[in-house]
């Protein structure tokens, strides 16, 4: 299994290129299965989890093509098999996003149930709920999500923000009969995303960007051609890099308004977070300070960017709470910065970071993508060597992170095998 080295202590200094937006991308392609294409989505990442719902959609009959040159993926033909069988489903839970538009277009469709991961049970049941509400028949049975019916639209109040039923449902009531109503809809702006690239597909759709989603349903969709959004994650992280060390980096295409308050708060931890003409300028120039944050649906600060404030937080002036609200097992990154001299405690869902004023180089094993990406942040930092294992965790996600962070100056480099 591959590694990453980082040798630590040296500020970076220049531009980063950031992708397409990993969590974009994925019910994007989901949604090639609406209609018989082509779909063409520009800006695609090159990423593992890419690949595996690409291979998830030829396994449906899709024809995709992916021209990682030319950065753009293509889907054509319409699905000729409706199931999504465990041994794809279970190496990415995003998977489950193929259910609505399977559903939705065919009237039936085979899932396999996700199951959880190393962050959370992650369950689907608000996933399932809607659909139901939209006129599915839903069994589970011998571990897959086995739906049936022809949909009807219909007003969903989701008891709790999910960004994957949101998808989902956004996606089925494209192809349901009449008006369907999404209320306490996630507003991630990879929503919105998806939700463009549905109207530019011939769907309608009013309330993108709020909490509240009108789908007038039933019209087939369309060809069509979409710029993935750039990925905030990825920004929010090299944000991180450019604070924990003392640098300054540039991030080519990232927008200011898809950060949510992980900018405020970087900016209350001391950081500079100024808007260019083509992205944002993050500026580390004085001491950190510890800045208190929880992790909220957007436009709070994201789950996603926990791990990494966090290694960010390790080596700041002071104390800072971090309290996360979405998922119930996402510290997993916590003793490895221990093991580098962090000194945090964690008691439930929140943990207290106390800065230290270095932190020194250890092997480490990534256990998730952010948690593996947060390693690295700490590596960056660090005095001496950092060797962080299982990094296909990372590749899950970041592309090419080692190039993007050592064309900025860091000293980092993949250890095959
Ligand atoms: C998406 O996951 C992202 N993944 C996650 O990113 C992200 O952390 C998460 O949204 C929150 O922003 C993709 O977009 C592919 P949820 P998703 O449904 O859709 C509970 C990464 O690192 N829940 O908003 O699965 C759930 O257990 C990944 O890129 C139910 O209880 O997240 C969680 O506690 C990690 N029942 C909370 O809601 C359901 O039916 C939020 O989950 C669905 C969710």
């Amino acid at each position: 299994m591959d590694r990453i080295r980082i040798r630590g202590g040296r500020p970076l200094q220049g531009s980063v290129p950031i992708s397409g937006a990993k969590n974009a991308a994925l019910p994007l392609m989901a949604a090639a299965l609406l209609a018989d294409g082509p779909l063409v989505l520009s800006n695609a990442p090159d990423l593992a989890d890419i690949a595996t719902m690409a291979q998830l959609l030829r396994h449906h009959g899709l024809s995709v093509e992916h021209d990682k040159a030319a950065r753009t993926l293509t889907m054509s033909g319409a699905a000729t098999e409706l199931e999504a069988p465990y041994d794809i489903v279970r190496k990415m839970r995003a998977s489950v996003l193929v259910l609505g538009p399977l559903l939705a277009r065919f009237g039936r469709a085979r899932v396999s149930l996700p199951g959880g991961c190393a962050i959370g049970t992650r369950p689907v049941d608000l996933h399932i709920k809607g659909l139901e509400q939209l006129g599915a028949e839903i069994e589970i049975t011998a571990g897959y999500i086995e739906a049936r019916g022809k949909l009807r639209g219909a007003r969903i109040i989701f008891p709790q923000v999910s960004v994957g039923a949101t998808e989902n449902l956004l996606m089925a009531a494209c192809l349901a009969e009449g008006e369907t109503e999404l209320v306490n809809a996630a507003r991630e702006p990879e929503i919105g995303d998806l939700a463009m690239c549905l109207m530019r597909m011939g769907a309608r759709i009013e309330g993108i960007g709020t909490d509240r989603l009108r789908i007038e349903g039933g019209a087939p969709l369309l060809p069509a051609t979409h710029p993935i959004v750039p990925d905030r994650i990825e920004a929010g992280t090299f944000a991180c890099a450019a604070a924990i060390t003392g640098g300054q980096l540039h991030l080519d295409g990232a927008r200011l308004e898809h950060l949510g308050s992980v900018a405020r708060v970087l900016r209350d931890a001391g950081v500079d977070v100024a808007e260019t003409h083509t992205g944002l300028l993050v500026t580390r120039r004085n001491g950190l300070r510890g800045a208190d944050v929880m992790t909220e649906p957007f436009p709070g600060f994201a789950t996603d960017m926990q791990a990494q404030y966090m290694a960010l937080m390790t080596v700041a002036e002071g104390a800072s709470m971090i309290t996360e609200t979405i998922f119930e097992n996402r510290f997993m990154h916590v003793p490895e910065l221990m093991r580098m001299g962090a000194r945090i405690n964690f008691h439930g869902s929140s943990a207290i970071v106390r800065g230290v004023p270095k932190l020194s180089g250890a092997p480490v094993m990534a256990t998730d993508l952010r948690a593996s990406v947060s390693l690295i942040l700490a590596g960056l930092a660090a005095e001496g060597e950092t060797i962080v294992n299982r990094v296909y965790h990372l590749d899950r996600g970041y592309e090419r992170v080692e190039d993007k962070l050592a064309a900025v100056g860091a000293d980092i480099e993949r250890l095959a095998g």
